[in-house]
């Protein structure tokens, strides 16, 4: 048959043939996407129904902190909406710059750069750095901006490797099978966003030196959760000398929208100049970053959140254990309860909304069969009466569903 002979196919065909979440929907289980009418962070309206939060990445609770909010309006106020432009030409606030150097010396790096969301700044910092040649070498499970960066490089003509998911014998012998001589970049998930589990930043860095190799950790979920006040997983393991580049985002504990990467001043200036997720995308607008950094003056003031937050999540952690559920160990906000199927995970989240408890669902091919999860996650705010409603109820669910006796 000649090529002119072919039936075409519509580019479309794939949307037209997607009927999963129809499905999911149909049965009454979708767990996405549902509207948030009011939030008052541990406490939130959905569809009408009065809920507790046990989903939301808001660590310090510091979404509906009065401070946090006046903070943005005043910055409405004074500097309008938006910046309508990037960083680059019309795009560059005071307040930008004030954050930047606040979030450095918060974490004692010469200097920072502020990118208008999380994901765009892995995104934008690893093909901007490792190119032609150079390889970037990944955590299997990475979150996905990293992954999104990983695959820019790579269509660059970037070396994209991967290690199995932190585990540091595999990496080593990836390290020494490439070119000591060739630049390289490690990069990890400092607290692994679906589990919680933290990086074994040791000895990654240990590797690091011996072959050749930068380290760039994002700390989305580690900022104002680990570390020494907070400072994320390089403080934690006294490691911020040895950890190049740490990045993070300012939609988790700093309550805004946003990202930044910190590091040493001529990388960031070269990536300032090079790179094109900052370079062509209007820069955050002037709520997002005066809402950040009243979050980080909070954050250095009343580090007794943090203490909150991981003991809210230690009681979390012993409460689901102690009835029987199978839990993912940890020292951060999130606690994984596992489920091990699809469909189960989803008729256990039904159960817990129709009971006002909000979490999230987890299932394949998201994480790896088997590892179908409820992800539980905490806030410095959350009250007892909260964190025994989530348990009593889950206790209840977990029952009646045969996941627990
Ligand atoms: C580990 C990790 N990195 C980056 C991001 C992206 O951050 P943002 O929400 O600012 O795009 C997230 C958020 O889901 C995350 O979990």
């Amino acid at each position: 048959m000649s090529t002119s002979e072919k039936k075409p196919v519509d580019l479309f065909e794939k949307c037209w043939t997607f009927t999963r979440a129809d499905e999911i929907k149909a049965a009454g289980y979708y767990p996405y996407f549902r509207p948030i009418e009011e939030n008052e962070g541990p406490e939130v309206q959905i569809e009408g129904r009065h809920m507790v939060m046990a989903g939301s990445n808001n660590y310090l609770g510091l979404t509906s902190d009065p401070r946090v909010k006046q903070a943005a309006i005043k910055a409405v106020e004074k500097y309008g909406t938006g910046c309508s432009g990037s960083r680059y030409l019309t795009g560059t606030l005071d307040l930008h710059i004030q954050l930047e150097e606040k979030l450095a010396y918060f974490f004692h790096k010469e200097a920072c750069l502020l990118y208008s969301t999380g994901y765009q700044t892995a995104q934008g910092i690893i093909p901007t750095l490792v190119q032609k040649g150079e390889y970037i070498i990944s955590d299997r499970d990475n979150h996905a901006c990293i992954v999104a960066g990983n695959l820019m490089a790579k269509g660059a003509f970037a070396e994209f490797v991967r290690f199995k998911h932190n585990d540091m014998k595999d990496l080593e012998r990836l390290l020494s099978s490439l070119p000591i001589e060739k630049p390289k970049l490690i990069a990890s998930d400092g607290v692994f966003s679906t589990t919680g589990t933290i990086a074994d930043l040791p000895n990654l860095v240990a590797l690091a030196k011996k072959f050749n190799a930068r380290v760039m950790i994002d700390d989305a979920h580690a900022t104002g959760v680990v570390g020494k006040g907070g400072r994320g997983t390089a403080s934690h393991f006294g490691l911020e000398k040895e950890v190049d580049m740490t990045m993070g985002t300012f939609s988790k504990t700093f309550a805004s929208l946003g990202g930044f990467v910190v590091g040493d001043k001529p990388v960031i200036n070269y990536l300032k100049h090079t790179a094109p997720a900052l370079i062509f995308s209007a820069s955050p607008t002037p709520a997002s970053v005066a809402a950040a950094l009243a979050a980080l003056d909070i954050l250095e003031k009343e580090p007794e959140r943090i203490k909150r937050l991981i003991a809210n999540a230690d009681k979390m952690r012993k409460g689901f254990n102690d009835m029987g559920f199978k839990v993912i160990d940890g020292q951060t906000g999130i606690v994984p309860v596992i489920i091990g199927d699809d469909l189960n995970t989803f008729v256990f989240w039904r159960a817990l909304f129709d009971a006002g408890v909000f979490v999230n669902a987890f299932i394949s091919p998201g994480v790896p069969q088997g590892m179908q999860m409820l992800r539980t996650s905490y806030m410095a705010t959350h009250e007892d009466r909260h964190l025994n409603k989530i348990l009593e109820t889950f206790g209840s669910i977990g029952k009646k569903l045969g996941v627990i006796n």
